[in-house]
């Protein structure tokens, strides 16, 4: 094939392809209109091009399999490949999770990667797709890119594609296409490389081999093929470790998401007699991740304060210490607690794995996390749900303790931070932009003022300075935090697909540990329900998910 097979395509640019918190995710249906994928990627490349030469370089594409992945993956390799690409790396079957796509991008050295995914939300033709574009580092594209991205398609012109036959990508090989080698590779083995790096591989089989049972739901999304070979493979775990481990194009008809409501299989074989040691899920595109003991969900903001908390002591990756740890503003304080005893900064970040990446970059942060079920570290530049769950087996095979003595060994040491957080679905966007507006106003006065039977010590809306590149972040969530280090935080998603979703976040502090949740946090659910109007402003009782 010569270059004479390229061809330009005249477009119009679309006007809503502004990416999110973590690209542009849309209803499926919106993808599949015509020239949407190819605009889409036209303006990733057309955004990069002023800077980049693309004829050196790689670009790796996969996504979590869900429905449409194949169709888009074919119209960006054409396009990637009329864009002069010298080499485009695809996963078999266009597979690849999210931190294998960071694992990938950073031991090729590619230049970037596009995800096809909608990460946890649901699948198929009347669901959600999305489209990521990952940068050098392996981490999703900063905002300053994901705005270039943007500008440049709302003036797009037209692409660039070619006419050929489409790739074969169920078969690992090289084909060429323009000037382009297009592969079709391994989506296993670059990950599973990188996490032989950092830990006892023959202290897990140990581990396994002592009678120790994990039950690893993939919710059939795409962590099945990498959990069967990890856990099943390679640790030696008994084949039917990983249930729901076919990943499909609709994820079964259910939520990707891992929280004991989507998870509900997993949930109760945690409580039958004869339970696994340890329970964990992990989302439709593999960077989210839930942890379950035989008698609890352990909240995401203390598994990250638990696994920093034995990290440097169980885990051969992280034997030198930890550089520093970083959570999303709204995650829990409980890692601050673990930073303060190691002597080790705790950075606070806006919600989205975007801001880690400055931080790991420059050597601040080793270990990270969000409450919204995401823990990672710096062995790549996404949350790894997989990497979260070979931690706490390297903790366990280290301690050979149970999950539950470990968080209760951790709350008796450092206390605990109850934690819940409530989302409202599906508000009017508008009603929700204003009731924002009002408050951001408002909080600025309200320091002083007594709430939940404490007193408000500082209220804001929350704003970052990237202590790394010094950008700033306005408008990142309203915080109010109480005199007893109690915190209420509220804010938009930046990841909804249809109307708005608010949410908000409770948190309380106690010594020690053994308290039900609801009622430590009732007066925290109460005084936000009054300061957010709720009900007035949008008829709603109780929130649509808890978490
Ligand atoms: C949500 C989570 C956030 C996470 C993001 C991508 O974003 O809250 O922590 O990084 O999904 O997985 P949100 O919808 O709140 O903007
Ligand atoms: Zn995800």
């Amino acid at each position: 094939m010569t270059d004479d097979s390229i061809r330009i395509i005249q477009t119009k640019p679309f006007n809503d392809q502004k990416p999110g918190t973590s690209g542009l995710r849309k209803k499926t249906r919106i993808f599949e209109q015509p020239h949407y994928v190819e605009n889409f990627a036209q303006s990733i490349f057309d955004s990069l091009r002023d800077s980049t030469d693309f004829s050196g370089e790689i670009l790796a594409i996969g996504g979590d399999g869900r429905y449409y992945n194949r169709a888009a993956i074919q119209k960006i390799i054409r396009i990637a490949a009329a864009n002069g690409f010298r080499r485009v790396l695809v996963g078999r079957s266009g597979f690849l999770s999210t931190p294998a796509m960071s694992a990938l991008i950073r031991r090729r050295n590619a230049m970037g990667g596009i995800l096809l995914t909608a990460s946890h939300n649901p699948g198929g033709a009347n669901e959600d797709f999305g489209i990521k574009y990952n940068i050098r580092n392996g981490g999703p594209a900063p905002e300053g890119i994901t705005e270039r991205i943007y500008e440049q398609s709302l003036k797009i012109e037209r692409y660039l594609t070619l006419e050929s036959n489409d790739i074969d990508l169920d078969r690992e090989g090289t084909t060429i296409l323009g000037r382009t080698e297009v592969s079709i590779i391994d989506p296993l083995q670059d990950y599973t490389g990188v996490l032989q790096t950092l830990f006892d591989f023959g202290a897990m089989q140990s581990l396994f081999q002592s009678g120790f049972r994990l039950c690893f739901d993939a919710m059939h999304g795409i962590t099945g093929i990498y959990a069967r070979h990890i856990f099943e493979n390679l640790l030696g775990a008994p084949s039917g470790t990983v249930i729901r481990g076919e990943p499909l194009e609709d994820f079964g008809g259910l939520h990707p998401d891992p929280n004991q409501l989507h998870a509900a299989e997993l949930v109760r074989s945690m409580s039958l007699p004869n339970a696994p040691d340890l329970g964990a899920a992990c989302d439709g595109d593999g960077d989210r991740n839930m942890i379950l003991s035989r008698s609890f969900f352990v909240t995401p903001g203390d598994s990250l304060a638990v696994i920093a908390q034995h990290a440097a002591e169980c885990l051969p990756g992280y034997r030198s210490g930890l550089k520093g740890v970083a959570r999303s503003m709204p995650t829990s304080a409980a890692v601050d607690r673990v930073a303060a005893k190691l002597g080790i900064r705790c950075h606070e970040t806006p919600t989205g794995w975007k801001f880690f990446g400055n931080l790991m970059d420059a050597g601040l942060c080793t270990i990270c996390g969000e409450e919204s079920f995401g823990t990672g570290s710096d062995h790549v530049r996404e949350k790894d749900g997989l990497w979260a769950v070979l931690v706490w087996l390297g903790i366990l095979a280290v301690r050979r303790t149970s999950v539950d003595r470990l968080v209760q060994d951790h709350w008796r040491i450092f206390g605990r931070s109850y934690y819940q957080r409530h989302d409202y679905e599906q508000l009017d966007l508008k009603s929700a932009g204003e009731m924002i507006g009002e408050l951001r106003e408002k909080v600025g006065k309200m320091t002083g003022i007594s709430m939940a039977a404490s007193r408000i010590v500082q209220a804001d809306d929350f704003q970052y300075t990237d202590p790394v590149d010094g950008s700033v972040s306005l408008r990142q969530g309203i915080r109010i935090r109480l005199a007893d280090g109690s915190r209420i935080i509220g804010r938009l998603s930046g990841t909804g697909t249809e109307g708005a979703t608010l949410r908000l976040y409770f948190e309380r502090y106690m010594a020690g540990g053994d308290a039900p949740i609801e009622p430590m946090l009732q007066p925290l659910i109460a005084a936000a329900g009054d300061l957010f109007q709720l009900k007035m402003r949008f008829h709603r009782d109780a929130p649509s998910v808890i978490t």
